[in-house]
Parts: structure tokens; sequence; C-alpha cells
């Protein structure tokens, strides 16, 4: 895959519009999160190892196509994370999943960890980390590191936005871990959010400021 793939299909670009809106509800939010997040989970899936099995249609016996049962697993980045990663579980319920906890200092804007939990054989997986902003990309990346320290070899990053300095940050500190998002924005500002953005993911999806 390369380093950015940007999922430009009408549907996800229609719904991010108006997730950006600042008159969107919280539960309008949330539901189109969810919807997005499975329209990006076939961009970030598609090159699955397939194999074959011989089935029965009611005309006829076939190979057809099935996973190949590669394992993998859903890493959310909290607490936004969550948002992408309801969606992607409806889509591969069978997936192990991780939590990641990091915080942004607001001051230094440097992620601070307070929790950890990944399934087990990362190393076997893919490992797809999920968190709805690339921003500056440091938390993305501590996230990442945690990943690797445990064995996670076979990393992707999923996001619904990306702004410029994340994804050279990401491709500094992990050009290994391809990145797919909806969108890539401008920049970000002093305060280290997207712009144009949609503001705090977390307080949007959630209800909270
Ligand atoms: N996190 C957010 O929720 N929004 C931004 O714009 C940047 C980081």
């Amino acid at each position: 895959m390369d380093h950015l793939t940007v999922v430009d299909h009408p549907l996800v670009q229609h719904k991010l519009t108006i997730m950006r809106q600042t008159d969107t509800s919280t539960g309008e939010f949330r539901r189109l999160l969810r919807e997005i997040s499975q329209l990006i989970a076939y961009e970030v899936t598609r090159e699955l190892p397939m194999t074959t099995k011989r089935i029965d249609t009611p005309m006829q016996e076939m190979d057809a196509p099935v996973l190949a049962g590669r394992k993998l697993a859903l890493v959310s980045i909290l607490r936004a994370g969550n948002g992408l990663l309801d969606g992607m579980l409806e889509l591969i319920p069978s997936a192990r999943v991780g939590f990641v906890g990091l915080y942004r200092d607001e001051e230094t804007l440097e992620p601070v960890q307070y929790y950890f939990k990944a399934p087990d054989n990362l190393g076997e997986r893919l490992v797809i980390a999920v968190d709805p902003m690339l921003a500056t990309g440091n938390s993305s990346a501590a996230a990442i590191d945690l990943l690797k320290e445990q064995g996670a070899k076979d990393i992707r990053f999923l996001c619904l936005l990306a702004a410029p300095e994340g994804v050279a940050r990401m491709k500094e500190a992990h050009p290994d871990v391809p990145i797919v998002t909806a969108a890539l924005d401008e920049r970000l500002n002093e305060k280290g959010y997207i712009m144009p953005g949609l503001g705090d993911a977390g307080d949007r999806m959630f209800g909270t400021k």
C-alpha cells in the first residue's frame, strides 16, 4: 500500500461534509462516523489474503473466494478511536480488539499514556490502529511505538481526517505503516487542531465539552 491513501469515494466525502458542520448533532455525528468507518474499512482491508472454498450453490459446485483466515487486530486509540472501532467490528466481528489510552498534554501537545491492552500474538496479526484525527501525529506515533514493542509488524493506521504535519510525523517515525484517511486537510492551528477540520472528535462524538 502507499504511505497515504485518501478515500475519495463520493459517499465518504458527502458524509464527512455533514460531520464537519457545526450544527450536526451528536447522534448524527456518531452515526455518520460508524458508516464512514465501514466504507474506509473496505480500503484498509483491500489486500487481505484470499483463498477458495468448495461450495454448493443451488445450481452447481464451485470454488468460491473466502478470506484466508489471516488474524486481525483492531486497536482503538482512546477515546475517539472507539467511534471508528464500532463500525469496523460490525464488518469484521471476529477481529480481536486492543486499546491504547493516550491523552494529549494541552501545553506540550505530547502524548501521555494511561492504558494499554492488546491481544496476544500481535506479530502474527494484521493490526489496524484507529483514531479519527491524525493531527500532530505525536500520539499516533506513540501508539504505533507501543504496538511495535508488543511485537506488531504489519500495522495500518486508519483515520477520518489527517493534517499534513501528522502525515509527515508518521512517515518519519513509521514509514512502514500505511495511512488510510477520508481527507487530508490544510494545516494545524496553534493549538494543534486540524483546520478546517471538524473540532474535537471525542467531544463531538460523545457530546462533551
Ligand atoms: N483531535 C481532535 O479531536 N481534533 C483535532 O482537530 C485535532 C486533534
